[in-house]
């Protein structure tokens, strides 16, 4: 018998998870909490697995709702997407229902829920990574900015949805910031506390990894493009765009990684009594000095970076999961497509500012894809109306594809992006270029 799973989450990330697990022969079912409008069109398109698939209205906090919705609906696997639910328990919430679950319990995912929890955890475990000091004290961090000999990354300790990271160019910048974040809790109780860091220079690459608790299979390697406009200029984003795998990061480095960065890490989880069971994101620079160092840990698949790593997955996704929750993980590691993918996303107007909602999207189909493509449309800000959709969120969709080469990734993407429209919308043209410098 196959199995009937839950899956939390509304974005694209979600979005390229059910597309994956829908069409894996061992899903039976697939039910969706939140969802989102292009989940729900994939249920009615010709991906394989399409009728496994329905969304249900119940929102990735309703902690007590979602349990109930497992058990009403028989559900006996979870796969859970964003990380505010697993650091607010959502493990522990159904590992105390009896229900296998994919993702980390609260206590293990402090390390993405604390900065300063998840320095002192590599410090002690001998991770390479920047150097630091943690405060809630205005004039204790002004002391530690005044002795760094370089310039300095501000952090506010908790969850912030990605905005709690200011990186700064002067001492007079950084001090700043520290007050906006301690002073005037810009960001509220997230940032009660405040990590200073030195600030790292190279280049930024994604590395998830399946944990099972003590052992861990590195998915491939990705990169992220955080600015809104091509040649990474102007203001930060969620992310534009990602490609896969970075090729910066060959089977050496890969295995390096896996040997100084996460094995230590999950060792030192485990020695604390915080057992990582679920997906572990290390984002890592290159340094050219000091080789690859952290500078965050997130404690479940990263967004953009899923939806252009699944693409090129062949293996079965759910045999991984459930190993992993299981603390089985199948020896080796998955196999990949050769060639690369990428994923674009496509944004509203106005973002990462105040977006405008409510704009039609021309060029998809009632499945919410594009018909007659092999690239997929991961939604993550669209809205149903009528017999079409409108946008709803910053970032709205995300075009996914792969090739054998770059250029044929690459065409197969924008081809697919030349046939949407909609007022404002907006996209970087160079997602995967950066590989070629
Ligand atoms: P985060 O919200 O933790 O992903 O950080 C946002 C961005 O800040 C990262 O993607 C990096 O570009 C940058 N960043 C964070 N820490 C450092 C560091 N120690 N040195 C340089 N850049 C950093
Ligand atoms: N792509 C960045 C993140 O998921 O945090």
């Amino acid at each position: 018998m196959g199995h009937s799973i839950l899956l939390v989450g509304s974005g694209g990330r979600e979005h390229a998870l059910a597309w994956k697990l829908a069409a894996s022969p061992l899903c039976d079912r697939l039910v969706v909490a939140p969802g989102n409008p292009g989940i729900e069109a994939l249920s009615r398109g010709d991906v394989a697995g399409a009728r496994k698939i329905s969304c249900v209205s119940v929102g990735a906090e309703a902690i007590e709702a979602l349990v109930a919705l497992a058990a009403r609906e028989r559900l006996d696997f979870v796969v859970c997407g964003p990380e505010i639910a697993l650091v607010a328990g959502l493990q522990d919430a159904f590992a105390a229902a009896g229900v296998r679950f994919f993702g980390p319990s609260r206590a293990a995912a402090e390390i993405e829920g604390s900065k300063a929890f998840a320095k002192d955890l590599m410090k002690r475990a001998g991770v390479p990574t920047a150097a630091f000091g943690s405060f809630d004290d205005v004039a204790a961090a002004d002391a530690f900015i005044a002795q760094q000999p370089g310039d300095v990354v501000v952090k506010a300790d908790g969850l912030c949805a990605g905005k709690g990271v200011v990186v700064t160019s002067s001492h007079d910048e950084a001090r700043a910031a520290v007050r906006h974040m301690l002073a005037d809790r810009a960001f509220g109780l997230s940032g009660a506390r405040v990590v200073i860091e030195e600030r790292l220079i190279g280049r930024e690459v994604s590395m998830m990894a399946l944990c099972d608790g003590t052992r861990f299979a590195m998915l491939a390697s990705a990169e992220d493009h955080k600015s809104v406009l091509d040649g990474d200029r102007g203001p930060n984003t969620g992310g534009m765009g990602a490609y896969s795998p970075s090729p910066l990061v060959d089977d050496a480095l890969t295995a390096h990684i896996g040997r100084t960065i996460f094995a230590p890490t999950i060792a030192a989880m485990a020695a604390a009594g915080r057992t990582f069971r679920g997906l572990l994101y290390g984002g890592l620079i290159l340094t050219p000095d000091r080789g690859p160092m952290v500078i965050e840990w997130n404690c479940r698949f990263g967004d953009p970076e899923t939806q252009a790593v699944l693409v090129r997955m062949q293996d079965d996704l759910l045999p991984w999961l459930v190993g992993a929750a299981d603390g089985q993980l199948p020896p080796g590691g998955p196999v990949w497509r050769s060639g690369l993918s990428l994923c674009v996303a496509l944004a509203a107007e106005g973002y990462p500012g105040q977006v405008r909602a409510g704009d039609r999207i021309e060029g998809l189909a009632d499945d919410g894809q594009v018909a007659a493509t092999d690239a997929m449309v991961f939604h993550a800000g669209t809205r149903r109306a009528g017999d079409g959709f409108v946008t709803a969120g910053g970032r709205v969709l995300g075009v996914t594809g792969t090739g054998v080469s770059l250029v044929e990734a690459r065409q197969n993407v924008y081809d697919t992006i030349g046939r949407i429209r909609w007022p404002g919308m907006h996209f970087r043209k160079d997602i995967g270029l950066r590989g070629q410098s």
